[in-house]
């Protein structure tokens, strides 16, 4: 039995990070998630010891605009109703020195949008500006994940064809944008939930089923080339992923450590979703949670 993780928050009663990622930025950790309540989308939460967190910044559909992309929608909320945020992640451009956050985009509370935002700021802490949802290549989009490479280049991974297949996209330099796709991995598969890292030169993908906001059995592959030589998928941990959902892998003091979803079960029991995080291993291509 894996107990949840339950940061404990200076600011803010429950963290709300839902489908998130944790990052080490200068002498901080963030901690950045899906928030629902109310009007907030995204929020993100810091601390410097990893045990207290403070809740610094919150993306709402107030934020700012960006309006420089034609073929993107602004739309936060429509006349219908809300829009939904999820699996928000940050990637730095090295080149620009911009924090760029991209997120699933849904509205009216189904998953028919199935599109992609993104927004930027100068800071990881924020305000981040909204540049609008889209279609990568006009390709369906929902569950995401960000990943950068040891040279710098930004790839983009989530799941299309009505999540039977993981198409994986290289940004462009400034990582607002899709520069090409360069494989369709899993293809009639249907996995999500995508988490891309690297270790010791090799890459690893870990992937949920497809099953809602029910546990299931994590599954990862491993390649040498993210183009191409993904293996098949093998399973890791038990048949409900110890009750979680794959969110983000992070790095701390040398070790690595998933971080996944334990959602409260359904639709109804999103709020009292909580966090796993648990240390494992990614070696000689084999990925495996260390229980
Ligand atoms: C999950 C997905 C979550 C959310 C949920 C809705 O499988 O990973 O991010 O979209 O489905 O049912």
């Amino acid at each position: 039995m894996i107990e949840p993780w339950k940061p404990v928050c200076i600011n803010d009663e429950t963290v709300h990070a839902h489908g998130g990622q944790i990052l080490k930025e200068k002498e901080y950790w963030y901690f950045t998630g899906e928030d629902r309540r109310g009007t907030a989308r995204v929020s993100i939460y810091r601390s410097s010891n990893f045990k207290i967190w403070e809740k610094i910044y919150t993306m709402s559909l107030h934020c700012e605009i960006d309006t420089r992309f034609p073929d993107r929608d602004t739309r936060l909320i429509t006349e219908k109703g809300a829009c939904n945020i999820e699996r928000p992640k940050i990637i730095k451009c090295d080149r620009t020195g911009m924090y760029i956050m991209w997120m699933h985009f849904e509205e009216n509370g189904d998953y028919h949008a199935a599109r992609t935002a993104v927004a930027y700021s100068r800071s990881i802490e924020g305000p981040y500006i909204y540049t609008g949802s889209f279609r990568p290549l006009g390709y369906m989009s929902r569950d995401l994940n960000v990943f950068k490479d040891t040279d710098g280049q930004m790839y983009m991974i989530s799941a299309t064809d009505d999540n039977s297949t993981l198409n994986l996209y290289r940004m462009t330099e400034d990582g607002l944008g899709i520069e090409n796709k360069i494989a369709s991995l899993f293809a009639g598969q249907y996995r999500e939930a995508p988490v891309l890292f690297k270790n010791k030169g090799i890459y690893y993908l870990l992937t949920s089923g497809c099953t809602g906001w029910k546990p299931n059995q994590g599954k990862y592959s491993s390649s040498l080339s993210l183009e191409s030589g993904w293996n098949n998928l093998f399973p890791f941990a038990d048949e409900t992923t110890y009750n979680s959902q794959s969110s983000c892998v992070f790095e701390k003091d040398g070790q690595l450590f998933y971080l996944g979803d334990r959602w409260g079960g359904d639709k109804s029991k999103y709020f009292s979703s909580t966090y796993v995080i648990i240390p494992c291993s990614a070696r000689n291509g084999e990925f495996r949670l260390e229980v």
